[in-house]
């Protein structure tokens, strides 16, 4: 089954799909899985960007709510959900899951390993993913290749060999001023944190803003070594 859609990721890469327009992609997408496409949001700025796009299709909007998420976060789902009507699918960490490790660990674990930042990741954030992308061939996320080393060589679209999903980065060469701009032109919705030095926004307590010069992904996981910054959600070969 996986190996059809491995060949049909082919085949959409040797026709050159990715090329087009991000509307005519999605269009294309759309036709060829009308029921199996899914978007994932944090409500960060290209994430708010991707939600004007495709705010009125058969696209499924979901966040992974980490419960640590911070208040102006849920801000700018409400303010999306009032301005564009959509009804954005919140997925969480299983209890049976977070409640023994918030017992063994105590609430802010994170801070004293990675292995235990690992593990808060996989129960808050990569295991509801996997809930989230069941039953879909499509997932279209908000990676820009700016944010980090490892996402410079990444495609538009890509095969995701450890969700067996294709995946669809439709900003994954605009530039932030791209991205300020869209949003300043289409008066979209947006995280207030953007103007206060955050760039990429995580968790609470495991982003902070950054300082003129310093690298993007220098406020997640501030503490760890930067080789060690991801969480799990998008896994490069
Ligand atoms: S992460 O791997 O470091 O956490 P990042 O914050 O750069 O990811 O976001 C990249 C993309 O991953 C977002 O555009 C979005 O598609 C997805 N994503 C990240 N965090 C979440 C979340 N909490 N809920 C839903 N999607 C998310
Ligand atoms: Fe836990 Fe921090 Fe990962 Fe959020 S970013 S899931 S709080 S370790």
């Amino acid at each position: 089954m996986s190996e059809d859609l491995k060949s049909i990721f082919q085949n959409l890469i040797n026709n050159n799909i990715q090329n087009e327009s991000i509307d005519d992609v999605l269009q294309y997408l759309i036709r060829l899985f009308p029921d199996e496409i899914c978007f994932s949001t944090s409500f960060s700025m290209e994430d708010q960007v991707i939600t004007n796009f495709v705010k009125n299709s058969d696209i499924k909007i979901f966040t992974l709510d980490t419960g640590r998420l911070f208040e102006d976060t849920y801000n700018t789902w409400n303010l999306t959900r009032s301005k564009y009507k959509v009804n954005v699918k919140a997925y969480y960490p299983d209890q049976n899951e977070l409640e023994p490790f918030i017992q063994e660990k105590g609430p802010d674990s994170f801070y004293t390993s990675v292995d235990n930042r690992k593990a808060c990741c996989n129960i808050r954030k990569v295991q509801p993913l996997k809930r989230a992308l069941k039953g879909n061939k499509i997932w279209i996320t908000g990676l820009r290749a700016e944010h980090s080393p490892d996402r410079k060589d990444l495609q538009q679209l890509e095969w995701d060999e450890s969700n067996q999903i294709i995946k669809y980065h439709p900003l994954l060469f605009w530039s932030t001023d791209d991205v300020k701009n869209y949003i300043k032109e289409k008066q979209i919705p947006y995280n207030i944190l953007h103007d206060k030095g955050f760039v990429s926004i995580g968790c609470a307590p495991c982003t902070r803003a950054i300082q003129p010069g310093e690298d993007f992904r220098a406020g997640r996981w501030w503490w760890e070594d930067a080789s060690k910054k991801e969480c799990g959600l998008h896994v490069h070969k």
